[in-house]
C-alpha cells in the first residue's frame, strides 16, 4: 500500500545548519504515528518539512506516491496537508464561529461545519459566539482541531497538542484524535511527553538529534525513548 506521507532520506535545515539527518518516515491511510523525542530533536521542523514550509536539502516527500519536494504549502494544504501549529493558530480576536468561518473551503457551508464541529466537540457549540482568545487552553486546542478538519485533510499534522494542558483534557483530545483516524483520516502526531499519545498511536518514532533513534509499535520503542530523555 502506498503511504499517504512518506519521507525519505530528508535532510534539512536552517540556512547552513543541518537540523534532520536522514530521516525515513512513513504514514498510511488511517494510521496514526506518533513522532516523539526530546526538545531540539527536530519534529517541528519535521513538521515544517512535511507541509511544504522547509524544503529538504536532499532526499524526498512524497504524497500518495507524487514527490512534492518545494510544492509550496498552500499547494500542499490544497491536496491535503493540514498543519496545526504548535501554539494553536487560531484568531484570538474572533469569535469561534468566526475561526471556522475563516477556515472553511468554497463548496462547504458554513453550517455544515458548525454542525461537524459542534458534534465533535459540543464545548465549542455552546461557546459559538465567544472570542477565541477567551477560551480555556483546552477548548482553544478543540478549535484549532476543529479549524484544520474544516479542510478536509487526508493527513493532519498536529505539534504539541498538548501542550500547556491538563492530563484529563489531552487523553480526551487524543481519543477523537483517535476517532479521527477510525474514520479513515492519517495522523501525525508530535509530542515531547509521550505517555498522552501512545494510547492512541499506531506506531511510534523516537527522534534524537535529527535522526529517527527508533520505530515500531508502541510497546517496542519504550526503551529508546527512555533512553532518549535521559540523555543517553
Ligand atoms: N527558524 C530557525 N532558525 C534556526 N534554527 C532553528 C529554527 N527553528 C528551529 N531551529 C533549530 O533546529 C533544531 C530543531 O528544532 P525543532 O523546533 O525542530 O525541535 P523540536 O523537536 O520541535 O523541539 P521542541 O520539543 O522543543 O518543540 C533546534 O536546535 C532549533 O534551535
Ligand atoms: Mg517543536
Amino acid at each position: 500500500m502506498i503511504p499517504v506521507l512518506e519521507l525519505s532520506r530528508v535532510r534539512a535545515g536552517y540556512g547552513s545548519i543541518d537540523v534532520l539527518h536522514g530521516v525515513d518516515l512513513s504514514i498510511h491511510a488511517g494510521e496514526v504515528v506518533a513522532l516523539l523525542g526530546p526538545n531540539g530533536a527536530g519534529k517541528t521542523t519535521t513538521l515544517a518539512v512535511a507541509s511544504g514550509q522547509i524544503r529538504p536539502s536532499s532526499g524526498s516527500i512524497s504524497l500518495m506516491g507524487h514527490t512534492v519536494n518545494g510544492v509550496r504549502p498552500d499547494r500542499l494544504a490544497r491536496s491535503g496537508v493540514c498543519l496545526v501549529p504548535e501554539g494553536r493558530g487560531i484568531f484570538a480576536n474572533l469569535t469561534v464561529r468566526e475561526n471556522l468561518l475563516m477556515s472553511s473551503y468554497a463548496g462547504v457551508s458554513i453550517e455544515q461545519i458548525e454542525a461537524r464541529t459542534y458534534e465533535l466537540f459540543p464545548r465549542l457549540g455552546e461557546r459559538r459566539s465567544q472570542t477565541a482568545g477567551t477560551l480555556s487552553g483546552g477548548e482553544q486546542q478543540m478549535l484549532a482541531l476543529s479549524r484544520a478538519l474544516t479542510t478536509d485533510p487526508a493527513i493532519l499534522l498536529l505539534d504539541e497538542l498538548s501542550m500547556g494542558l491538563a492530563p484529563l483534557v489531552v487523553s480526551d483530545l487524543y481519543h477523537r484524535v483517535g476517532e479521527l483516524a477510525s474514520d479513515g483520516l492519517s495522523i501525525l502526531i508530535v509530542e515531547q511527553f509521550a505517555q498522552a499519545v501512545l494510547g492512541v498511536a499506531d506506531r511510534a518514532a523516537v527522534m534524537v538529534n535529527g535522526e529517527i533513534r527508533s520505530i515500531g509499535e508502541p510497546e517496542e520503542i519504550s526503551d529508546a525513548l527512555a533512553e532518549a530523555y535521559l540523555g543517553g
